[in-house]
């Protein structure tokens, strides 16, 4: 089990969930983001927990600053076993609604933030031939929608450069682990705090699964890293598995569908504040935790993660019951030869 973990966007959503988790298995763990009121208040939580935290400001578009915050974690808790990228910004908006100094921003935040989170790490792991890299990925990182340009792109580009990363780890022989877990949508503090142009409120695109159920996927992938990717929900497998069949068809029913389904009807500023260039809690701010605004329709569990995770009990219960109903069928056979 990895004692030393760094997971970058650990103030809030999915990457403080996860943080959760790991802190109930008395974890060291650098947290990694901007706002000082979300990063205090998940230092808290870890401690209270059971685990040890080192909040560390950092924006993950700086490599320098990813690779600072790496040689704290170190010099605070010893050698790093796992890395979790989770942070990354979005922008609501048609591609021509997007000006290039945004689409960069996003590019750099949720993109080359997991580039510069996988350089650290491996500078580290490398030497050392140990260690685990997953990567937090979406099935839009498989699936491109409308309205997501700049981050469909950067989750895209995600599962790319992992690919090449995964083949030269392998390559090499190296005992370094890197996974990636695609996730359904999810009810986290994004849909407040992304730019958008949208004429409404924001929202994932149903069905929503909470944060705890995006975590424990990750969590399982840290221990399983030797997958190349993990599916967490029903929907993530859905949507991978009919762009694989029927791409042409999703881009129809997308063009058609995907305008309404990621909006509520409530309408919204265009001016809203956004956490594009900068966090929204700031030091006198507000921690936005773990769970966004959508609690009353999101689901708290995924059969379809839970039957993922449980395989291999799942195969052996099924072996055993069919055991059992075999060798009931043979004594009923052999009861029918002796009478
Ligand atoms: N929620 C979903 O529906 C969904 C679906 C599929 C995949 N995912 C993936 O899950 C991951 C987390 O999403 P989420 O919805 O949990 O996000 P979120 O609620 O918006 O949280 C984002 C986290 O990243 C941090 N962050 C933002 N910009 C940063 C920067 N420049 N440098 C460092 N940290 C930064 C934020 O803190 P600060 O602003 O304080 O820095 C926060 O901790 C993302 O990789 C996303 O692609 C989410």
């Amino acid at each position: 089990m990895p004692k030393v973990v760094v997971v970058t966007g650990a103030s809030a959503g999915i990457g403080r969930a996860t943080v959760r988790l790991l802190a109930e298995r008395g974890a060291q763990i650098g947290l990694l983001a901007r706002g000082q009121a979300g990063l205090e208040a998940a230092a808290a939580e870890v401690r209270a927990a059971g685990g040890e935290a080192l909040p560390i400001p950092t924006d993950v578009a700086d490599f320098d600053s990813v690779e600072r915050a790496a040689q704290q974690v170190e010099e605070r808790f010893g050698p790093i076993d796992a890395w979790i990228n989770v942070a990354f910004t979005s922008l609501f908006a048609p591609f021509t609604a997007i000006e290039p100094d945004e689409y960069r921003r996003v590019t750099e935040v949720t993109y080359l933030g997991y580039v510069h989170g996988t350089m650290a790490a491996l500078n580290r792991m490398r030497p050392r031939d140990t260690g685990v890299i997953v990567q937090v990925g979406s099935a839009l990182g498989c699936r491109a929608i409308p309205l997501q340009s700049a981050y469909c792109g950067a989750k895209h580009a995600i599962n790319g450069f992992t690919e090449s990363v995964r083949t030269e780890l392998m390559h090499e022989h190296s005992n370094v682990r890197v996974t990636v877990v695609q996730m359904p949508a999810v009810n986290t503090p994004q849909f407040s705090w992304v730019r958008s142009r949208m004429k409404n409120h924001p929202q994932p695109v149903p069905p929503i699964y909470q944060p705890e159920v995006a975590a424990r996927g990750v969590l399982y992938a840290l221990d399983h890293p030797r997958r190349k990717h993990y599916w967490v929900g029903a929907s993530t497998v859905g949507t991978i598995v009919a762009q694989r069949l029927v791409p042409g068809l999703l881009d129809r029913y997308l063009a058609r569908t995907g305008f309404d389904s990621q909006q509520t009807d409530q309408p919204t500023s265009a001016e809203r504040p956004a956490n594009l260039w900068a966090p929204l809690d700031g030091p006198d701010g507000k921690d936005f935790g773990a769970h966004g605004v959508f609690d009353d329709r999101s689901h708290p569990h995924s059969a379809q993660s839970w039957a993922a995770r449980h395989v291999g009990t799942l195969v052996s219960g099924a072996a055993l019951v069919g055991a059992v109903a075999a060798a009931g069928l043979g004594r009923r056979r052999l009861d029918g030869k002796s009478r």
